[in-house]
């Protein structure tokens, strides 16, 4: 079949990499890619904010299937306009993007169907967000309702800081549209996992687990990021907590999502914190979790395309998890100095080929060819590298001897990557 994939970014050169190796996939496009997406697949020059010139893409080739990696054309209705052409798709309805799109809709819809979050309360006027925040006392977290690239939760550990955050949001439209409601949430304590679970609309099968490693710097210190590296499996995985989150979250939502008239095709992706009270739900993504999806597809066994098949609706209807590889996967990102805040961005890169040792691979995440072929970082997090191995150790010690032999003397990376195993 003909696959459209829509991304540019470390997952989307993960995805790629799958799908290249498909059984089931005669060609492969993306729209826009990267260089390294070009070594194994053909790059079609439409940006992901541009949805009639993916639809028009995807209508081109044409597509037998499009798989969508970011959220953004989810929640701006690219899979409604594709599927309204009979063009299959990976990647839910933006009435059930929402799940992501808005923490209000996903809040009220926990509420409604008793699935295991923090107390909340919703607000759009800033006077009663912040005599809330002042009643309630901090720990508290203020999150804005809608999609603000990772941007928009404060974890306020002081009065003054949840109240900033209101003003920011409420008062400082700082947000803009996505700000306009905030959801101001109880501060939960406890490990974080990537919990991924897979559905057709109807069924939901569980995938995998992977931590995140989400500040920059190691030991878990400074700045919030996309994310610094992920491994799987999480190291606190068990069939019974895997059970217990399916039970208690995953099925759950997606028979209300089907219920209330969005069935929710895709892949479903939990950040949970496991509380002392049991699993808590912090947020869903509608997509795969990027750097969490590079992990998780050095580990999957199955084809790419039969697993997703299954989730388009039009697939087999397999009812069980893809089997996953034995071992762990270390996924160690390298980012641009100055990152998260100001990346600087154009050095040299070289060593990609060396650092491609057996059981290593080097997604791009934020590359660009110059005028003379050369190889430059173009983004924040730029190279992601990714190691398998039959222990967690084992896959950490291959993932970081991949990194020795990038030849960039200014990348930023946390050496702590599968080593440091508390959020
Ligand atoms: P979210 O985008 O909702 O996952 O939030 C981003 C990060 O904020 C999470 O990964 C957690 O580390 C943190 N966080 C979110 N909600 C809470 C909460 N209720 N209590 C403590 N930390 C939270
Ligand atoms: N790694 C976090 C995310 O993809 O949202």
């Amino acid at each position: 079949m003909n696959v459209l994939l829509v991304g540019g970014g470390g997952r989307e050169h993960a995805l790629a990499w799958a799908l290249a190796r498909s059984g089931r996939v005669e060609a492969l496009a993306v729209a826009p890619g990267n260089p390294g997406i070009a070594e194994i697949a053909r790059c079609v020059a439409v940006g992901v904010g541009d949805v009639d010139g993916l639809v028009a893409a995807a209508v081109g080739l044409p597509a037998d299937l499009v798989v969508i990696g970011p959220e953004g054309p989810l929640v701006a209705g690219l899979a409604d306009r594709l599927r309204a052409l009979g063009i299959g798709v990976f990647g839910p309805s933006a009435a059930a993007a929402q799940l992501e799109g808005s923490k209000g809709f996903l809040k009220d819809l926990c509420a409604r169907h008793g699935i295991p979050t923090a107390a909340y309360r919703r607000f759009t006027d800033a006077d009663e967000a912040s005599a809330y925040v002042s009643a309630h006392g901090a720990p508290v977290v203020v999150k804005v309702d809608g999609l603000a690239a990772g941007k928009g939760v404060v974890v306020a550990m002081t009065e003054a800081e949840a109240l900033a955050a209101v003003d920011d949001a409420l008062r400082g439209g700082r947000f803009g549209e996505a700000g306009r409601s905030l959801v101001i949430e109880d501060f939960l304590r406890g490990p974080e996992m990537s919990f991924f679970a897979l559905s057709d609309g109807e069924t939901a099968r569980f995938f995998a687990t992977a931590m995140d490693y989400k500040r920059v710097g190691d030991g878990g210190v400074g700045p919030n990021t996309g994310g610094m590296g992920a491994i799987t499996p999480h190291p606190l995985e068990t069939p019974a907590l895997v059970e217990e989150i399916m039970a208690t979250m995953i099925r759950p939502t997606v028979d209300a999502m089907r219920a209330e008239g969005k069935p929710f095709q895709g892949v479903l992706y939990a950040g949970v914190m496991l509380t002392s009270a049991g699993p808590m739900l912090l947020e869903y993504n509608v997509r795969f979790g990027d750097p969490e999806c590079q992990a998780l597809m050095l580990c999957l066994a199955d084809d790419l395309a039969d697993v997703i098949g299954d989730a388009t609706g039009a697939g087999s209807r397999e009812r069980r998890p893809p089997a996953m590889r034995e071992g762990s996967v270390v996924c160690v990102v390298l980012t641009a100095p100055g990152y998260p805040d100001a990346p600087e961005t154009g050095d040299l890169i070289g060593g990609l080929d060396e650092a491609h040792a057996e059981g290593v691979e080097v997604f791009h995440a934020g590359t660009r060819r110059d005028e003379s072929g050369s190889l430059r970082s173009a983004g924040g997090r730029v190279l992601n590298v990714v190691a398998r191995g039959a222990t967690l150790e084992e896959a950490r010690r291959r993932a970081y001897a991949g990194v020795g032999r990038i030849a960039w003397a200014r990348a930023q990376y946390r050496r702590d990557v599968g080593a440091w195993v508390s959020p």
